[in-house]
């Protein structure tokens, strides 16, 4: 262990340098960060050697992402432009946000509705591959970097997925998620078994489905791919899950890392256990289930305004 421990120590050590120019002060300061950084990279190395968890980690799924504070700002999180454009006509008093997020292609948009602070952000074009980035990396580095500029009381994922309509699920459905989980990470390793599925609880406000009686709530499996493995269906089946999509468990595990609470609101454009090819149905269905977030996203602010505003 201690080997290990000094290795990661050592290449801790070189994460950060000061900047040129950096007066003693600031030379301190990172000296001081470095050793910080050192030690924590030590202490989650053993951590993870000893298998054990810290106080309160136990119960993971019971977390931030579930338990909001007042709620002043809402960071609504989209993919898709595709997904996310017909929001921006409907809150028409949003304004785009030229600094966007430093080094990201992401859009953003932000401004006022129903006394909330609310920020729209939208993934943006690969820089290389020039198609909308789509997935858990874009996902991830986009949420965080914008919960970091704009410190949202809620990050909230809107978007397209796939329903089962083995579990009642049927094409235009709006699903507001109660947990979110991963099925396609898979780490053969003791002790990794809660990681690989990475499950954390979301906040489902309070009376909403009653509010909503159309909508439905449900369980949000993430994967990096449209399609399935048939050992991706086997996982999607046991989870429980009744909405499949490719952002919403890596956006909350940022959300939770953030100490922010987290939701997904997704409307179904395929049905992943039909007969009909997924990009098929979901190329089809695009434009109505954004059209139909266009509307459903404001409900809901709306009635996160009245509960928690
Ligand atoms: N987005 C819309 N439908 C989807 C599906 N079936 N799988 C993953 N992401 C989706």
């Amino acid at each position: 262990g201690s080997s290990r421990a000094r290795e990661l120590a050592v290449r801790g050590a070189g994460l950060r340098t000061a900047p040129p120019g950096a007066n003693m002060r600031d030379t301190m300061h990172v000296a001081g960060q470095q050793r910080n950084h050192v030690l924590w990279l030590a202490t989650r190395s053993l951590r993870a050697i000893c298998q054990c968890t810290p106080a309160g980690a136990a119960g993971a799924t019971e977390d931030a992402t579930a338990e909001p504070r007042k709620i002043r700002r809402v960071l609504i999180h989209f993919a898709m432009e595709a997904e996310g454009m017909p929001l921006l006509a409907e809150l028409d008093t949003l304004r785009k946000d030229e600094a966007g997020l430093p080094n990201l292609p992401a859009l953003c948009y932000s401004g006022t509705y129903r006394g909330l602070d609310v920020v729209v952000v939208m993934n943006g074009q690969h820089p290389i591959y020039g198609v909308t980035s789509v997935g858990t990396t874009a996902a991830a580095v986009t949420a965080y970097a914008a919960v970091r500029r704009f410190e949202p009381d809620l990050l909230l994922n809107a978007g397209t997925a796939g329903g089962f309509k083995h579990r009642g699920g049927a094409i235009g459905d709006v699903y507001v998620s109660t947990s979110v989980v991963m099925h396609d990470r898979r780490i053969p390793i003791p002790g990794f078994e809660e990681y690989e599925k990475g499950r954390l609880a979301t906040f489902v406000p309070d009376g909403l489905l009653k509010v909503q009686s159309g909508w439905k709530e449900g369980i949000v499996t993430t994967s990096n791919s449209l399609d399935y493995t048939p050992e991706d269906e086997i996982r999607m089946r046991d989870s429980g899950a009744s909405v499949k999509e490719m952002e919403a468990a890596a956006i909350a595990d940022v959300a939770h890392q953030c100490g922010v609470a987290f939701m997904a609101l997704k409307v179904i454009t395929d049905i992943v256990d039909g007969d009909r090819p997924t990009q098929d149905e979901f190329t089809e269905n695009l434009g109505t289930a954004a059209a139909s977030l266009q509307k459903a996203v404001p409900m809901a602010l709306g009635f996160i305004a009245a509960s928690h505003g």
